[in-house]
């Protein structure tokens, strides 16, 4: 079985479409591939119930409980990898997952690990993507599914969707506009990882 590990921080939309396109497309037929756990850093992630509720288990790493590490982020970044490595994952996905991770993190899961990013890459890395359109004056935006390496928001491009920035628009009825892009293409770009690298037997 080839399974796959999801990491969400918030409200899990696009956890949400991963999980639907895995039951609607047969990916354990096709791929021999299972979801096999949603990871949070929040224990009030609202995707964690829609992946309990999908049958999906569940795990949180909050990193609020690393404060007194000397190294908090490396310590929390450890213990997520750890967590992460219980399900042998042939694939992990970024899913609306809003921590920096360190190269040592990205070092274990390199190669396997995916992210979404709600910008047309390399244009607007970081945060506040649509703000950030809208204030350049763009007419066109969209979302990215990348490899993820040491350096945020710049790993090679599996995926892109484009859609138009309208005058009337604010950040957030372009981010609407751009998530439902992000819906399509994750799953896609998910399936076009699992034909290449899965192993069906
Ligand atoms: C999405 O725009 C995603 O691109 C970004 O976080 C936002 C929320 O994602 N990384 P989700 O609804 O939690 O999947």
């Amino acid at each position: 079985m080839n399974n796959i590990v999801i990491l969400i921080s918030g409200g899990g939309s696009n956890m949400q479409a991963l999980v639907q396109a895995a039951q609607k497309r047969n990916w354990q037929g096709r791929f021999n591939a299972k979801i096999a756990a949603v990871i949070s850093n929040k224990a009030t992630a609202g995707g964690l119930q829609l992946a309990a509720a999908a049958g999906v288990p569940t795990q949180v790493v909050d990193h609020t409980a690393f404060t007194s590490h000397a190294d908090p982020r490396a310590a929390f970044d450890e213990t997520l990898a750890n967590t992460i490595a219980q399900y042998d994952p042939k694939l992990v996905l970024l899913a609306g997952f809003m921590r920096i991770l360190t190269p040592g993190f990205v070092q274990r899961f390199e190669g396997k690990l995916l992210n979404i990013h709600p910008s047309l890459l390399p244009v607007f890395a970081g945060l506040n993507t649509h703000q950030r359109a809208i204030d350049a004056g763009c007419q066109a935006a969209g979302a990215t599914v990348h490899a993820v390496t040491a350096e945020l928001d710049c790993g090679p491009i599996l995926a892109q969707a484009t859609v138009p920035v309208l005058p009337s628009d604010t950040a957030q009825t372009l981010a609407t506009r751009v998530l439902s892009q992000e819906h399509l293409i994750y799953p896609q770009a998910a399936e076009a990882y699992m034909r290449e690298n899965f192993r069906r037997a």
